[in-house]
């Protein structure tokens, strides 16, 4: 049997996501998940909170918190909001756990031992108001190219030209505004990337045909303009400490840098739900430390600006270990979904974030919206007039009318009971050949990771039934021919049934509510094993059917207007 490990990029522990984030990552890698189960195959999708870093220690700092009671805060508001989005973690893990601590620890130590890791001095700038080091871009001051009064330590806003914190004329913090800031010596530890140029090219080819070239031309051009040694360790409270065998005594009170950590709690957070269930280290281990690379296929979802971390940064980690990690198959990036054709900001608080979705509608209505027009191939804009046409049109006028006409004609005219009468005719043969084609191709197409494509596929699945029902017209024939009608009714009963089944990795919600009209539905709503001719054909005659309550409702167009107004249309 299959075994598909599943991660999504780890989303920054300060504050709550948008919908570019969610569908950036998270989300479609939720309905892929879903997907996989429903094929029956041994799943294991994790996900966690990036813990470390400066903006979760600023963030703190905002909140009036300390970072620890912070983090621990926000990485119970994050779960929270994922699962009501449907996101079914297997776990979701903390980056500031105790096993990615320790695993942080022994990957750095073997790069330490196998001689890829090198201490050097660098300049920092340290701020005495704050008795702290700054990072880069919290010391502004003004460009020395350009004049711009208010140029960040590493890059310049106005000019875009790059600078390191000392080109600053009259430098100051960032925080405090304070000029009492110095230059220090600093040792750091420095990862030697530029050994692996060769092993990654050979294996980033070795992708060609099954990375999408979105993945494939960020991960070259960053080979391409020659790989630059990397500082992998921050003057910080807050991270993984560095150990003192690493580093000859010179890096005391050092912490790793944020995204050498957050990628190793993939597999933190794999033993985070392994320690969690009292489970051996065989356990995670299975999923890390396959006796065969082959053993497992592992999936990553991400956002186009971290490709590079996962297709170099992660890897030259894994290669240097020189131990059998499991290494990425595939990897899903999107483009960027904006906010009216701008940016969504988390810091200027523009566009729609999760739990204010939640508040405005249920989960499936953002979860279709999302995936239907995911930013695969270009960067997608979201707005509130589109989102409003899909629910209306696609959920509301498509999927609900139909589950709605034929179960409350059922109710209404066959005693709420899957009619027994008559047999099917040429349109259902039809119908059933055309479904065959579609559901193939619709599970070609999330084997693809093709989400936009799948989704316009399920669509055509639902148009194609609500034809259908329109062509046989039970209400026009149950008064002249009865049988006619029922047979009608019981194929429409069926297709009922069918799309809880298809839906079921897209909107779990909806989809449960749509098959248990029918039937009861186990947790997992497997996929439909064809061919169609039998699976339209299965619900016995004489059980029972109920009508769900408003599957989707319309969105008004004064609730348009309304939101237009509260959230802020035309950018
Ligand atoms: O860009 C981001 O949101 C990062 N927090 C993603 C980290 S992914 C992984 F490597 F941890
Ligand atoms: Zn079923």
């Amino acid at each position: 049997m299959t075994r598909t490990l599943i991660t999504s990029a780890l989303p920054y522990i300060n504050g709550v996501k948008h919908l570019g984030n969610l569908v950036g990552s998270m989300l479609p890698a939720d309905v892929y998940a879903r997907f996989r189960r429903a094929r029956g195959d041994e799943t294991l999708f994790i996900c966690a909170t990036d813990e470390h870093g400066t903006p979760a220690e600023l963030a703190a700092l905002e909140a009036g918190q300390d970072v620890a009671s912070y983090c621990r805060e926000q990485h119970a508001i994050q779960k929270g909001l994922g699962e009501r989005f449907g996101l079914s973690w297997d776990y979701f893990g903390r980056s500031s756990s105790p096993q990615n601590r320790e695993l942080t620890q022994h990957l750095a130590r073997v790069l330490w031992q196998r001689g890829h890791l090198e201490v050097r001095t660098t300049k920092q700038v340290y701020s005495h108001a704050e008795k702290r080091f700054l990072p880069d871009r919290y010391v502004i001051g003004t460009c020395p190219h350009c004049g711009y009064d208010r140029a960040r330590g590493d890059q310049c806003e106005n000019c875009t030209r790059v600078l390191d914190p000392t080109d600053l004329i009259n430098p100051r913090s960032a925080l405090s505004n304070s000029t009492e800031i110095e230059i220090r010596d600093s040792a750091h530890l420095f990862l030697k990337q530029s050994e692996f140029i060769e092993p990654l090219r050979k294996w980033i080819d070795s992708h060609e045909h099954d990375w999408p070239n979105l993945v494939l031309s960020i991960a070259r051009k960053w080979l391409d303009e020659g790989l630059k040694d990397r500082g992998i360790t921050r003057d910080l409270d807050w991270g993984v400490p560095v150990p003192d065998d690493i580093g000859d005594g010179k890096l005391k009170g050092k912490v790793f840098y944020v995204w050498f950590d957050a990628p190793i709690e993939y597999i933190g957070a794999t033993k985070e739900w392994s320690d969690s269930r009292g489970k051996p280290d065989s356990e995670w281990q299975s999923w890390w430390r396959p006796a065969s690379q082959k053993d497992v296929t592992y999936v990553q979802f991400m956002a186009k600006d971290n490709v590079p971390f996962h297709t170099v940064g992660f890897p030259v980690t894994i290669f240097g270990s020189g131990e059998n990690w499991k290494l990425v198959d595939r990897i899903k990036g999107f483009n960027w979904l904006t906010y009216y054709g701008g940016k969504f900001s988390t810091s200027q608080k523009r566009g729609v974030f999760m739990d204010t979705a939640l508040d405005l509608l249920p989960a499936d209505y953002w979860r279709w919206y999302l995936m239907a027009n995911a930013p695969e191939s270009a960067d997608t804009s979201f707005t509130w007039e589109h989102f409003t046409a899909v629910v209306n049109k696609d959920l509301a006028d498509v999927l609900g009318n139909f589950v709605n006409r034929v179960t409350k004609f059922c109710i209404a005219r066959f005693d709420g009971r899957v009619p027994g009468e008559g047999s099917y005719g040429a349109e259902e043969t039809a119908l059933i050949a055309e479904l065959d084609k579609r559901i193939a191709q619709y599970g070609a197409y999330l084997e693809d990771i093709e989400f936009r494509k799948a989704l316009a596929e399920l669509r055509a699945i639902w148009v194609a039934g609500n034809e259908y029902l329109t062509r046989a017209a039970p209400w026009t024939h149950v008064k002249t021919d009865r049988t006619k009608a029922a047979v009608g009714v019981r194929m429409g009963l069926n297709l009922v049934h069918l799309f809880g089944h298809l839906s079921w990795p897209v909107i779990p919600v909806a989809a449960r509510t749509i098959h248990e009209a029918i039937q009861p539905a186990s947790e997992v709503i497997s996929w439909p094993a064809g061919p169609m001719s039998a699976y339209l054909d299965q619900l016995d005659a004489g059980q029972v059917v109920r009508a769900p309550d408003v599957l989707f409702a319309k969105i008004a167009d004064e609730q348009l207007a309304e939101w237009k107004t509260r959230f802020g249309g035309e950018g």
